[in-house]
């Protein structure tokens, strides 16, 4: 049973769709609960004012009825309340009437560290605009509505997976940033807990979990570094101080009391905490903007400027949250399949009731 996500659309156009194939049938889904989520990834210090005109909400068209799932595709929605300020520059169709609003005139000095040059160039585009507008974040909210999905299906066998920023100092950063219109980046985590061992498998590269988190990660716009438990830190430790023993009690349960290797061995969980980072570089849109070239002329310029956020850190903590719950759903499905939530659950049971495991 393969869990699958795929997404469409564009950050200015009508809307944001994302269709979930894998399912099982009878899963409950609370649609506060969604919108909850959609709600925290607008949040976070730093963001722009669109978020305030955004107020995402998903709608479902077609996989639920009455609130469960069918075990057929999920199609979500979250429909762009900004695109009436674009309407007729992100028109689907070619536009009727003169030009008006925003997005009329052609993108041709790319950002340095967004996908304009590079975008322009494979794709043989004269307004960048053409390359942005997918490449941008926008698309996560509708990932963060599948995200949700998947922990609404995790919650069934006791896994909760949950994001936050990392370190400190953040809002000082931002404030500081904004002053010299500049912007940062900075570090999320993400935990999940009660992830049963057997998750993922070493038996071919595409099948382990650390990668496959780390790709889940990384497929996230402004990602640019991933550690698994404590990550980069181990390379200068001693494998006496990086590992985490094996431990039995009374009921010879097995348990560590620490979890270096945050979770997974072997490309496989091992029952401990799943937890992983991620690593955001600073968002390439300046206010006070960086050199660039014309691609229309050849002369230099500045790149544009166009309303964007100084940071969307705690933004991040949201998306990587979904990303890593989507990944381990589409893992738990593999490993206990099912077409009615009942064999889900009830494969995940038998197994868990067979392996000695201590759920922490
Ligand atoms: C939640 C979130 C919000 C973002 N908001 C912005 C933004 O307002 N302005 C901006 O320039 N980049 C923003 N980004 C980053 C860009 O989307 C990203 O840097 C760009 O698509 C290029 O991709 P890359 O950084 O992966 O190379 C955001 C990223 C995330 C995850």
């Amino acid at each position: 049973m393969s869990l699958t996500l795929t997404t469409a659309g564009e950050s200015h156009g009508p809307a944001l769709v994302a269709i979930v194939s894998g399912l099982p049938a009878g899963l409950a889904l609370d649609r506060q609960a969604i919108d909850a989520d959609l709600a925290r990834r607008q949040q976070g210090y730093g963001r722009s004012p669109r978020q305030k005109l955004e107020q995402d909400t998903v709608e479902l068209l077609a996989g639920l009825r009455h609130g469960r799932t069918l075990g057929t595709p999920l199609a979500l929605v979250v429909r762009n309340r900004d695109h009436e300020n674009w309407a007729w520059g992100m028109s689907p169709w070619p536009p009727e009437g003169e030009p008006s609003g925003k997005g009329t005139k052609p993108v041709t000095l790319p950002r340095p560290g967004h996908a304009d040059l590079a975008g322009s160039l494979k794709y043989g585009l004269g307004d960048a605009r053409d390359a942005l507008e997918r490449a941008s974040a926008r698309q996560t909210a509708v990932a963060v509505a599948a995200g949700a999905v998947a922990k609404a299906l995790l919650a069934h066998i006791g896994v909760t997976v949950e994001g936050r920023v990392a370190g400190e100092g953040l809002e000082e950063r931002i404030d500081e940033a904004r002053t010299d219109r500049d912007t940062v980046g900075g570090v999320v985590e993400v935990a999940a807990r009660g992830v049963p061992p057997g998750l993922g498998s070493y038996a071919s590269k595409e099948d382990r979990l650390d990668a496959r988190l780390a790709a889940a990660l990384m497929g996230i716009q402004a990602v640019k570094g991933v550690e698994i438990g404590a990550g980069f830190e181990l390379a200068g430790r001693r494998g006496s101080e990086a590992h985490d023993e094996i431990l039995a009690d009374a009921e010879g349960a097995l348990y560590r009391e620490t979890n270096h290797a945050g979770g997974i061995e072997g490309g496989v969980s091992n029952g401990e905490d799943v937890v992983v980072r991620a690593a955001m570089k600073p968002l390439p849109t300046l206010m006070r903007p960086l050199r660039s070239v014309d691609l229309e002329t050849g002369e230099a310029g500045e790149a544009l400027v166009e309303r964007s956020d100084v940071a969307a850190v705690e933004a991040l903590a949201v998306v990587a949250e979904a990303a890593v719950a989507f990944e381990l759903a589409r893992a738990a499905r593999e490993k206990f399949g099912g077409d009615a939530l009942g064999d889900f659950v009830g494969a995940w049971q038998s197994y868990v009731d067979r392996i000695p495991w201590r759920t922490r």
